[in-house]
């Protein structure tokens, strides 16, 4: 079975992520030039945004690790888990949160207040992926934003459905066959 075979449409290729992360990683190493930068991935979503962005970072960064849960399948329960939180330090150094996508806000919002609370000189997000049509926490303002998609439901590049489709190098929206499944 290819999984290629169950996606109705190509939102985004593999083309145009790459050329847009390139100049977001352009953008960020102008902004953090001469700066103690530390890049956290939120696991497990944003693992292909932070891969082909941070390689294209010319400057001497961290990496560190977070993993939050909020969705099951193609809805969200609203809650937010964090599941793993950075085991180093990040007192006094500039800080960039990796997102795969904004929808709601609320679970980047509940990650943005423990990184807050851990002093950072600074604290900037990055998303990949940004649907404002669905937002309910305001206090989430991304700073490096990758594309603005309609209120549509996307795998791929490191987006899941029910832990698969992950691997698709582009971004796609599902056949509706599928979700019935
Ligand atoms: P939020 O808390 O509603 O902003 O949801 C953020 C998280 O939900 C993202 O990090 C994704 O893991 C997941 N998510 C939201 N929209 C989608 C989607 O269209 N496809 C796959 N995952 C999504």
């Amino acid at each position: 079975m290819d999984i290629n075979n169950n996606i109705e449409k190509v939102l985004i290729t593999e083309d145009a992520l790459d050329k847009r992360i390139a100049e977001l990683a352009s953008q960020i190493t102008t902004d953090y030039m001469e700066k103690d930068l530390v890049m956290i991935c939120l696991l497990k979503g944003s693992i292909s945004y932070f891969a082909h962005l941070c390689e294209k970072i010319t400057l001497p960064i961290e990496y560190e690790f977070l993993r939050a849960s909020s969705y099951h399948g193609a809805t969200t329960t609203g809650e937010v888990k964090l599941l793993h939180v950075p085991t180093i330090s990040l007192k006094n150094r500039h800080v960039i949160i990796v997102e795969d996508i904004i929808d709601t806000g609320l679970t980047l919002a509940a990650i943005q207040k423990v990184i807050e609370q851990m002093e950072p000189a600074s604290l900037e997000i990055t998303t990949l992926l940004d649907k404002p049509s669905r937002r309910l926490d305001y206090t989430v303002i991304p700073k490096y934003v990758g594309f603005i998609i309609p209120d549509e439901f996307v795998v791929g590049f490191g987006l899941d459905y029910d832990e698969k489709y992950r691997n698709l190098p582009y971004i796609g929206v599902l056949k509706k066959e599928i979700y019935k499944k």
